[in-house]
């Protein structure tokens, strides 16, 4: 139904006349120029698409906008930009870790809620963060290498 949504998007307020079944990256791409959440298999089954509601890793293609209202949603440009890149940006660059690059929104945005919470993450926990999102490019050892580097980054910065 075509109707008045409310989203809270990256810290910023939207009100768009959208109809309230649409997926979330729909809305992102087409209405809000947000083309961080991509889409793969449309299924909640690879994690392209993933971005954050109230903090939690989950599968936008999977959400409907109208169901959305009253939550925090951080999309991967709520996370950094490229003049001030969050310290996970920065380390994906630094250790190249990705390939072709299609899954590392996701990867990113599944990162950065396991950093929240989980400062100090053990590889097997950074695994186990990102174990429903697929890289077909097989690039997931640099992948759990940059997110334990910007987790050291970060506690680093924290202690200085
Ligand atoms: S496109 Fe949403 S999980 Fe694959
Ligand atoms: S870098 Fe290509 S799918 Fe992960």
């Amino acid at each position: 139904m075509l109707r008045e949504v409310t989203l809270s998007i990256n810290g910023q307020t939207h009100r768009l006349s959208v109809d309230d079944t649409a997926s979330l990256p729909d809305v992102l791409r087409t209405e809000l120029e947000l083309k961080g959440a991509r889409y793969g298999c449309g299924a909640g089954q690879c994690g392209a698409c993933a971005v954050l509601v109230d903090g939690e890793d989950r599968a936008s293609c999977q959400l409907e906008v109208g169901n959305l209202e009253g939550k925090s949603i951080t999309t991967l440009e709520g996370i950094g930009t490229p003049e001030r890149p969050h310290p996970l940006q920065t380390a994906f660059l630094d250790l190249q870790a990705g390939q072709c690059g299609y899954c590392l929104s996701g990867i990113i945005v599944a990162a950065k809620a396991l950093l929240d919470r989980n400062p100090d993450p053990s590889r097997a926990e950074i695994a186990q963060a990102l174990s429903w999102h697929l890289c077909r490019c097989g690039a997931h050892n640099r992948i759990l290498a940059a997110v334990a580097l910007a987790a050291e980054r970060m506690r680093a910065q924290v202690a200085a």
